[in-house]
């Protein structure tokens, strides 16, 4: 079913699972920010601790071995690696030259992520995303881990998940820095396309390792054929998928983004464009779920709750053709398209462990039936070369805190005791398997 060469790995971020906020250097990011402010995180949660990653990344990548996945996608933590002048801290540096220089040792591949959303908090003070010397600024991190970290990394991730950066940080303030207005969201994802498209060419320049971008994309639905929710609907896929991979893919922004939004342009100067649309090596893909949404009975849209449909624990509906869909359309939409790597696919459940076992069957017909989703995009000719389950632990889930767990592995934060769920130890039957079969 998978061709042998189809990369199987698994997904976590710097400041969901690492803790050590304080040590070696590293200084806040808005996530230690946000988290610190109440009423922001559910339960007053924080990455303080998290799964402790930073002391106990040992243990976590013998799991990531033993499981027999091939890959592991992190991010670096930018608050680590180069202090708040600007210059190389070579304690964080060093953290992540070991965890990368073992994975190297076992024949793992490393998809590390430059942003996953942990703005340094010295950067948000002078403006944030909202300031379009942060693209600047991120192009000189992107330049530091290239010198200081290249012959160490397989693959190269600008950004994950803009849209997240933009919308949930400046529109709708579910996530740091918390600003809400959809210009400034607007504006945002301006800056972070451009740090994208400099920062690519600065990791090109630098390093022969691929460079790619990591965009959410979600499934949409209209609630009714009537008109005004087909128009809903437009207006939803365009601000969902096409606000990142038309202008990355096509150099130009969503029509329906002036209609969604009158009056709020980007803040686009002359070249920009030309550096957002960059050719990139590979696309990675973070798929959840199906939205279905009507009209606002303006020019927008509302989410609805469509009844008895499958939801997992964060109430997302569970919906794997519309992976396949969305691949297919992209085939058909982006004649740039470059290969893709599903970087991000999972489930939230409550899980629990009872005598040494997380039974978690909803997880494994979930990840099945995705994967099936992904072979047939492949057998529709899109060209997937891997894919990557988020999340290698149960970890900190931004807003949600540590009550929403997507791991294959359990997380008992009071003891950090890890526990493999029965989706691993599915994971690696299945990976074992497959193995011997290529054989
Ligand atoms: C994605 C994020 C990831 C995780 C999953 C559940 O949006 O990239 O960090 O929170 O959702």
């Amino acid at each position: 079913m998978w061709r042998p060469d189809f990369l199987f790995g698994a997904a976590t971020a710097a400041y969901q699972i690492e803790g050590g906020v304080a040590e070696d250097g590293r200084h806040p990011s808005i996530w230690d920010t946000f988290s610190a402010t109440p009423g922001k995180v559910l339960n007053g949660d924080t990455g303080v601790v998290a799964c402790d990653h930073y002391h106990r990344w040992e243990e976590d990548l013998r799991h990531v071995e033993q499981l027999g996945l091939g890959a592991y996608r992190l991010s670096v933590s930018w608050s680590r690696v180069m202090d708040e002048a600007g210059a190389p801290n070579p304690r964080g540096l060093d953290f992540y030259k070991r965890l990368l220089d073992r994975l190297q040792e076992r024949g793992l591949q490393s998809f590390v992520t430059l942003y996953h959303w942990d703005l340094p908090q010295c950067l948000q003070d002078r403006g944030g995303w909202l300031n379009r010397d942060t693209a600047g600024r991120f192009a000189d991190y992107a330049a530091l881990l290239a010198r200081e970290l290249r012959g160490r990394v397989s693959a190269w991730t600008t950004l994950n998940e803009p849209w997240c950066s933009a919308y949930l940080g400046h529109a709708n303030g579910q996530h740091a820095p918390g600003l809400k207005r959809v210009r400034y969201a607007v504006e945002a994802m301006h800056h972070l396309l451009l740090g994208h498209g400099i920062a690519t060419r600065v990791l090109r320049d630098l390093d022969k390792a691929p460079v790619g971008i990591v965009s959410n994309v979600n499934a949409v639905q209209p609630d009714s054929e009537r008109p005004e929710d087909l128009q809903a609907a437009r207006m939803a896929f365009a601000c969902a998928n096409s606000w990142v991979l038309d202008p990355v893919l096509l150099g130009r922004y969503p029509e329906a983004l002036r209609e969604l939004w009158p009056g709020i342009e980007p803040p686009l100067r002359d070249r920009d464009m030309d550096l957002i649309r960059t050719p990139l090596d590979y696309l990675g893909i973070n798929y959840y779920f199906r939205a279905t949404v009507r009209s606002d009975g303006a020019h927008g849209y509302l989410d609805r709750m469509r009844p008895g449909v499958e939801r997992t624990q964060m109430g997302w509906e569970v919906y794997p053709e519309g992976l396949r869909d969305l691949l297919l359309g992209f085939k058909a939409r982006y004649p740039r398209l470059p290969p893709i790597y599903i970087t991000e696919n999972g489930m939230a459940s409550d899980d629990r462990v009872l005598d040494g076992r997380v039974d978690d069957a909803h997880r494994i017909s979930y990840l099945g039936r995705h994967l099936a989703a992904v072979d047939e995009a492949m057998r529709g000719g899109v060209d997937v070369r891997g894919y990557f389950f988020w999340s290698l632990l149960d970890n900190f889930e931004w807003a949600y805190g540590y009550e929403r767990r997507f791991g294959l592995i359990h997380v008992d934060y009071a003891t950090q005791q890890r526990t493999l769920k029965d989706s691993a130890l599915a994971v690696r039957d299945f990976l074992r398997r497959r193995r011997e079969a290529a054989r």
